[in-house]
């Protein structure tokens, strides 16, 4: 798939068919990941493969709880639509844990000081998200989570950041299409 259709036609998916997605898959998406950018190169993530039923209802748990914080906060009425069942559906979960330590040389940065292992994470997860489209599947950038409560149910240290939770596998619905606005209006030139 060339690269700017998969760019351009990867979609947020949030409900899947439960056919397992083989290792093989799995390892390509991984490899993707560790082709992103990272500070120094210091390539400051790692992984959690999770596909086991009692860990994806833990995580479901764990983000029904977030939601209902979060609406109470919030206000926001969309909310009270936003289902998060695919947690529990989709055949696979993997879970990005970034390395506060791996930082590079913004950890003497003024401003924004310690973030640069966090972009590298995001970088890695957007090839991931490339990556399984071209490879049929598709997924989801999640993050209603307590990290806390995220390093207990996933069993990583106090020491590490658990960013995000991607699920992928084959899309159970039509995703919802998201339009773009036109870089122009947000671009300055210095020419
Ligand atoms: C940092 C980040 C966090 C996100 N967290 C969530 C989330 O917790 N739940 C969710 O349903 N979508 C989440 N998303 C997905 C966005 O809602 C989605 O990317 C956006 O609406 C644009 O839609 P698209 O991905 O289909 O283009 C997140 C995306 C990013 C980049």
């Amino acid at each position: 798939m060339d690269l700017f259709t998969a760019i351009k036609e990867r979609r947020s998916c949030r409900s899947y068919l439960p056919d397992a997605v083989d290792d093989e898959t799995i390892d390509r998406i991984l490899e993707a990941a560790v082709w992103a950018p990272s500070p120094a190169n210091n390539q400051p993530w790692e992984f959690v493969v999770i596909t086991g039923a009692e860990a994806k209802e833990k995580i479901f748990s764990e983000a029904e709880f977030r939601k209902k914080e979060l609406f109470e906060k919030s206000g926001w009425k969309w909310m009270d639509k936003y289902r998060v069942d695919f947690l529990k559906q989709t055949p696979l979960i993997i879970a990005v844990i970034g390395d506060p330590q791996k930082t590079g040389a913004d950890m003497f940065a003024e401003e924004g000081r310690g973030l640069a292992y966090q972009h590298a994470c995001a970088a890695a997860i957007q090839n991931m998200l490339l990556a399984a489209h071209a490879l049929g599947l598709a997924g989801l950038w999640f993050t209603l989570f307590d990290k806390t409560a995220m390093r207990q149910i996933l069993g990583v240290d106090s020491e590490k950041d658990p960013i995000a939770l991607i699920c992928l596998g084959k899309p159970g619905a039509e995703p919802l299409q998201t339009p773009r606005k036109d870089p122009k209006g947000r671009t300055t030139y210095m020419r």
